[in-house]
């Protein structure tokens, strides 16, 4: 189907619902096994690269830690807790081992800033759209996501473990998996009213 062309009625429907169903994204910090893997991860990674890109510049990367790997992505997340904070650095970098212990699949995401006219916030917003693309398509797809950043998206030498040299940069981490299921007594989650954050320009 030619996505581009007009809609017939009943593609439209089914548009329709399409957009429902993003409304009922929500993060998801509480995450089991499986994560999407093949296809299923092909498809929300081409979902990030349909963001919207001043001047083509393709800037996305992605850096998928999954697997045994998170063993020793883990260890990485310690060493640079304890470099940045030799106090407080132990905890911290506890915090990080169990988060990546207790996710099945991470996206580590980022731009690679080009040089020229488009200016870097524009490459940054891009790879925040990407990061987006990705949450709710994981989402659609049945699966849960959560966009975390912390000291580590700030910190140079993650940044530099990922591929990422200033000015290039990580946006952040989306955890990927399978939702857990929230208690029955969970509080729900009530979406922003929209005229709180809408105005009509009057001139
Ligand atoms: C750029 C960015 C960074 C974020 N970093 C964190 C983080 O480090 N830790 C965290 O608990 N939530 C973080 N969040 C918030 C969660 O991703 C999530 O949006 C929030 O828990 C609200 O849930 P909701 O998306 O269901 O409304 C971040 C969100 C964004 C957009």
């Amino acid at each position: 189907m030619d996505h581009a062309l007009a809609p017939t009625p009943a593609q439209r429907d089914e548009r329709l619902r399409a957009v429902e169903l993003l409304l009922s994204r929500q993060s998801a910090n509480l995450l089991q096994e499986p994560a999407p893997d093949g296809a299923e991860l092909d498809l929300i990674l081409d979902a990030g690269l349909r963001a919207p890109d001043h001047g083509r510049l393709r800037p996305w990367r992605f850096v998928l830690i999954r697997g045994e790997q998170r063993a020793a992505w883990a260890d990485r997340l310690a060493q640079a807790a304890l470099a940045r904070d030799p106090v407080n650095g132990q905890a911290m970098g506890e915090k990080s081992r169990a988060w990546v212990a207790r996710t099945p699949l991470i996206i580590a995401v980022g731009t690679e800033v080009k040089a020229g006219n488009i200016p870097e916030i524009e490459q940054v917003l891009s790879a925040g759209a990407a990061a987006m693309n990705m949450l709710n398509a994981i989402h659609l797809m049945g699966y849960g996501g959560m966009w975390v950043t912390g000291a580590n998206s700030y910190d140079p030498q993650v940044n530099k473990w990922l591929g990422f040299e200033a000015p290039s940069r990580l946006v952040g981490f989306l955890g990927v998996g399978t939702p857990r299921p929230l208690p029955a007594d969970a509080p729900k989650i009530s979406r922003p009213a929209r005229d709180r954050h809408t105005t009509e320009w009057m001139g």
